[in-house]
């Protein structure tokens, strides 16, 4: 009931000249700021490292947005050490007072929407209305988990005569999260601020390639009022200071958004007890995915092709939800793959920061270089249907749609993570069930379809953590499609969902004989 009153931020309306106007302001300032350094927070403390990397423009590669302090092991070490001494009194501060933290950052959030979505631009090469859009995600992680903690803080009663029975929620420890590049903001915030309100004194250890928007993150939660050693910043070497912390004694949760490779790392990592070690830790991780979107014969192919463009090729394909492989019944599938070619022909590939762009760069040279080894064995694999032209001065890879691929072929069953699409056709609709439920994964789906059995069956085995019925397979909003996914997704959670503080907490039941 409490998550169906819950309003999210609205997007900004680029329609409007003055937004537009706002938005080209902040980006002037930004552009002024460009090169500065960030440092890690430790103790409260802003503190230097001896290494410092660039972070650059992936659409302008030689435009360094930030430099970024990387703390070595010693100082995670400090970092944990804070986190511990100020446990006792996070977890004794009053639930409300937690929450209004998390709804403060939520206003500063807001009134830095312009700023905030212009750096997710430079640093991620993210288009400004995703960018925006994502702002608009991260404010609503703060205050839905705000109001979530209020809910579970009344605990349940189960009195009897003569007889108390409370269960209540305490919060479990050190949580150390461990965040990815394609949603700096918003997945960076969502799992720090749900471990933060539970009571958890946190460490975020962004990715590397977005370790500056993480430092403005952090900012706003310092000027927020979290008091120090509450949060801790400790931007540093995914293999180095993530394994550190990940190993570590004292973490107790482990709140993970990234790959398969790593995330199973972390989950067998996590299971080893350390000595000293008193609890056994809890890994939340969010993984990859396959997408399929399946496309029978009584679609609306107006709708389908535009869903599927949007899905495959929206943030280059960078989005854990986006959709990889379409699957498509036989009687539409030739006018589906010419009307779906024509359709991406006509997206504009150029710098994140254009109002006209569509398709931005890739993050950096190591996702160019693998994305286009995946398009070359493509070519081994399925007919190219498409092939669009790159810019040449950042890191571009133009869309790329594959037809006739198998259904086992290594680019219709492996995460490429960028703007490629492999289009399957199939004989009938049980087939494409089976075909979209042939991989590892199990994220996000689609379908669509005006049959109204087909509908039903997708709903009851089509094997995904969110799936979407005649729309777009990207873009959940929090509240109202929690996600996450399951098999090699992930392990069940569902971020923005009335179960996801849950795991930052550990339910007690307390018994008095009256
Ligand atoms: P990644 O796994 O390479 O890195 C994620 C984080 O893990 C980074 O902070 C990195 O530094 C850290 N890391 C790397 N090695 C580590 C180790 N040994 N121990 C501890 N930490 C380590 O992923 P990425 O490239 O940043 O993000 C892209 C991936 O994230 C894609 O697979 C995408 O599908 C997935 N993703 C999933 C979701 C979801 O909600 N399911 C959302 C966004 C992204
Ligand atoms: N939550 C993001 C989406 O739905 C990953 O696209």
């Amino acid at each position: 009931e409490e998550s169906a009153k819950f309003v999210g931020a609205a997007d900004s309306d680029f329609a409007q000249e003055g937004r537009r106007r706002v938005c080209q302001e902040a980006f002037r300032a930004v552009r002024q700021q460009l090169g500065r350094i960030y440092l890690p927070l430790i103790n409260g403390e802003y503190v230097q490292t001896d290494t410092v990397i660039d972070s650059v423009n992936p659409s302008q590669v030689s435009e360094v947005v930030g430099k970024v302090g990387l703390v070595s092991v010693a100082q995670a070490e400090e970092a944990m050490e804070a986190a511990k001494a100020a446990f006792p009194g996070w977890r004794n501060t009053p639930v409300k007072q937690r929450a209004d933290i998390l709804r403060k950052a939520a206003d500063l959030m807001e009134q830095r929407r312009a700023e905030l979505s212009a750096w997710i631009v430079l640093e991620v090469g993210k288009p400004v209305k995703e960018a925006d859009a994502e702002v608009s995600e991260a404010i609503d992680f703060c205050r839905y988990y705000a109001a979530e903690m209020e809910r579970l803080d009344q605990g349940v009663v189960y009195d009897l005569a003569g007889e108390t029975n409370r269960y209540i929620y305490q919060p479990r420890g050190i949580v150390v999260v461990i965040s990815p590049w394609n949603f700096p903001l918003a997945i960076a915030c969502g799992m720090t601020v749900a471990a933060l309100v539970a009571g958890n004194c946190t460490l975020l250890k962004p990715a590397e390639t977005s370790s500056v928007i993480t430092a403005k993150l952090t900012e706003i939660l310092v000027a927020a009022g979290i008091p120090k050693g509450v949060f801790q910043y400790v931007p540093g070497k995914g293999s180095q200071v993530g394994a550190y912390l990940v190993n570590h004694a004292d973490t107790h949760v482990i709140a993970f958004t990234g790959s398969q490779e790593v995330g199973c790392r972390i989950y067998s990592e996590a299971s080893i007890l350390k000595p000293g070690q008193r609890h056994m830790k809890r890994v939340i991780a969010e993984m990859g995915g396959k997408n399929a979107i399946i496309v029978d014969e009584s679609a609306d192919l107006d709708q389908a092709v535009a869903g599927v463009v949007q899905s495959a090729f929206g943030y280059s394909g960078q989005k854990c939800s986006a959709c990889s492989r379409v699957i498509v019944l036989q009687p539409i599938y030739e006018t589906f793959v010419q009307r779906l070619v024509e359709a991406t022909k006509s997206l504009n590939v150029g710098e994140a920061e254009l109002p006209s762009t569509q398709v931005g760069p890739v993050i950096d040279g190591n996702a160019q270089g693998r994305i286009r080894e995946y398009i070359e064995q493509g070519k081994q694999e399925a007919k190219l249907a498409l092939e669009l032209p790159s810019p040449s001065q950042g890191y571009f890879v133009g869309p790329v749609i594959f037809s006739d691929v198998p259904a086992n072929a290594i680019i219709a069953q492996q995460e490429i993570f960028g703007p490629v699409l492999a289009i399957i056709p199939v004989a009938d609709f049980q087939t494409a069930l089976a075909v979209a439920n042939g991989t590892n994964y199990a994220l996000t789906g689609g379908l669509y379809s005006r049959t109204p059995s087909h509908i039903q069956q997708a709903q009851n085995e089509f094997e995904v953590g969110n799936l979407y019925i005649n729309r777009n397979i990207t873009g959940a909003i929090v509240a109202r499609q929690p996600f996450g996914g399951f098999k090699l997704s992930g392990v069940g959670s569902k971020a923005g969902g009335p179960d996801y503080l849950l795991q930052f907490l550990e339910p007690r039941t307390i018994t008095e004989n009256i």
